[in-house]
């Protein structure tokens, strides 16, 4: 049997990244690279020698969790698979740092899109398909995840728009600022408390007034 390395199975998971790959794909996390920030620290967009282009989470000192704790969450994540879910691709735990690598979804927040903030504009149906995306998403953490992992903070800013303007979820499980939101485990779903965000992202499914009309339309027919 040809056991080449052509021929060699090319196994996809989470891959560890050193410290100085990933200042080499941010241009020593130049602010130039920087695409935002939250919670749990800056975020930073790298471009791989293959083209392939990343987001660089870097924990700042208060986010960092226990190694051994870090080390759980990314295996166990590194095993969610689903097309509204932003793929984990690995992580650097090297010269006292946490970062988490994401796959770069190009059309920014529906957060972005809401506020006028990226041009990204939303039409009705493209609204539908962020909200049903979403949807999607969660189900497949809440129902077919093993073991299952509740979100505990959706919201527009961790709702990314894809290529596709397809929903992408972010944010599930790891890279939360505090200990107690990084528990990647079912809790029941009634102890979990009404999101301050749940406003904008329920403005999603407020129809644009440019399209009422249609809506008028069809209650009068
Ligand atoms: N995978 C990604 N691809 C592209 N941009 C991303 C990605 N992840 C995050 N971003 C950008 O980085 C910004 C900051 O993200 P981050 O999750 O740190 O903060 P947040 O979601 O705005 O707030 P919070 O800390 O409360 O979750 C996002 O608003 C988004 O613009
Ligand atoms: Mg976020």
């Amino acid at each position: 049997m040809n056991m080449g390395s052509g021929s060699v199975p090319q196994l996809k998971g989470a891959r560890r990244f050193s410290y100085e790959e990933l200042e080499k794909y941010t241009n020593n996390f130049s602010e130039a690279n920087g695409i935002g920030s939250g919670g749990y620290g800056k975020v930073y967009q790298g471009n791989l020698s293959t083209g392939k282009m990343i987001a660089i989470k870097r924990a700042q000192r208060d986010s960092m969790q226990g190694g051994h704790e870090f080390k759980n969450e990314i295996e166990l994540l590194s095993r969610v698979h689903h097309k509204n879910l932003v793929i984990l691709e690995g992580f650097c735990f090297d010269q006292a740092e946490q970062m988490l690598v994401y796959e770069y979804v190009p059309n920014g927040t529906v957060m972005d899109s809401l506020s006028g903030k990226s041009r990204i504009r939303l039409d009705w149906m493209g609204r539908l398909n962020v909200a049903l995306g979403t949807a999607r998403g969660l189900v497949y953490l809440h129902e077919h995840a093993n073991p299952p992992i509740i979100h505990k903070d959706i919201k527009s800013t961790n709702i990314l728009l894809d290529e596709s303007l397809n929903a992408k979820v972010a944010d599930f499980g790891l890279s939360k600022p505090k200990v107690e939101t990084t528990q990647v485990k079912g809790i029941p779903l009634s102890r979990l408390n009404p999101n301050a965000e749940s406003a904008s992202t329920s403005e999603l499914l407020r129809k644009p007034a440019s399209e009422m009309h249609h809506v008028q339309k069809h209650q009068q027919s």
